[in-house]
């Protein structure tokens, strides 16, 4: 297997939100209209506040902009706040303009259908162009969790109890956060045009240490990225182990 080695942008913990918002913005204005799949998370937060006051009147841009959900909780109903989409609606969607969105149907009664039906979204209206994707703690990128296969596809999971719990913050505590969640496979993200991982703090850096100089294995789902060219990551020096 090629390990390819994604380009590093290390930035200052001050600057991170600006440069990682800056590449993303090259990426989104030179392609005509992206298919682009946008994490959730406190990591992208600020970058998605500095896409709007830097770019924000962009209307020609961002209503190109094809949204394609990366993952979400199952089982809510489609105005529940804590899906996904409608906290990245509340985050950069809705004030950016984005109208096209393509998203998982939460509340399917059939999921493997429900998957099924967005991979062949995908396989018709792809490829994806853009995706930009968070570090968990344990390794996972959107929601494919240590053990994926680097073959997989799009497909409802159980979140692990680390993921549960990093998520608690967000809903008011665990018994808020679903037990299951949709999510783009591993060779779903891995076939993207370009792919932007965002990491920062001093809380990934021994996760990062691993997506990057590790072994590449499925138990570190993220160091399929090693895998395909055209991977930038963002991180801030904390979160790449060096001194401020
Ligand atoms: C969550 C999300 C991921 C996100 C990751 C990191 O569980 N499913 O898409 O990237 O965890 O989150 P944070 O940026 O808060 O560390």
């Amino acid at each position: 297997m090629t390990d390819f080695k994604p380009t590093i942008i290390p930035t200052a913990s001050e600057d991170f939100a600006a440069t990682a918002a800056d590449a993303i913005w090259d990426k989104i204005s030179q392609i005509h209209s992206p298919l682009t799949a946008l994490p959730t998370g406190s990591t992208p937060l600020d970058v998605y506040k500095h896409l709007l006051s830097a770019y924000g009147e962009r209307k020609d841009v961002w209503g190109q902009v094809r949204y394609l959900s990366l993952d979400d909780y199952a089982g809510l109903e489609d105005d529940d706040e804590r899906l996904f989409q409608n906290w990245l609606a509340r985050e950069i969607l809705d004030d950016s303009g984005i109208t096209h969105r393509t998203t998982f149907n939460s509340n399917a009664a059939d999921p493997a259908q429900e998957t099924a039906r967005m991979e062949q979204w995908i396989a018709d209206n792809g490829p994806i162009d853009i995706v930009v994707l968070g570090l968990g703690t344990n390794g996972h990128i959107a929601f494919n969790e240590p053990g994926s296969s680097f073959e997989s596809t799009t497909r409802i999971v159980p979140l692990s109890s680390e993921t549960r719990e990093a998520n608690a913050a967000y809903w008011g505590g665990i018994d808020q956060v679903p037990t299951q969640a949709y999510t783009l496979g591993l060779k779903t993200l891995a076939s993207a045009q370009h792919i932007f991982l965002l990491v920062s703090g001093a809380h990934k850096a021994d996760i990062l240490d691993k997506v990057l100089n590790g072994p590449i294995t499925e138990d570190v789902p993220a160091t399929v990225l090693r895998t395909v060219p055209n991977v930038t990551v963002i991180a801030d020096k904390a979160a790449l182990g060096l001194k401020p």
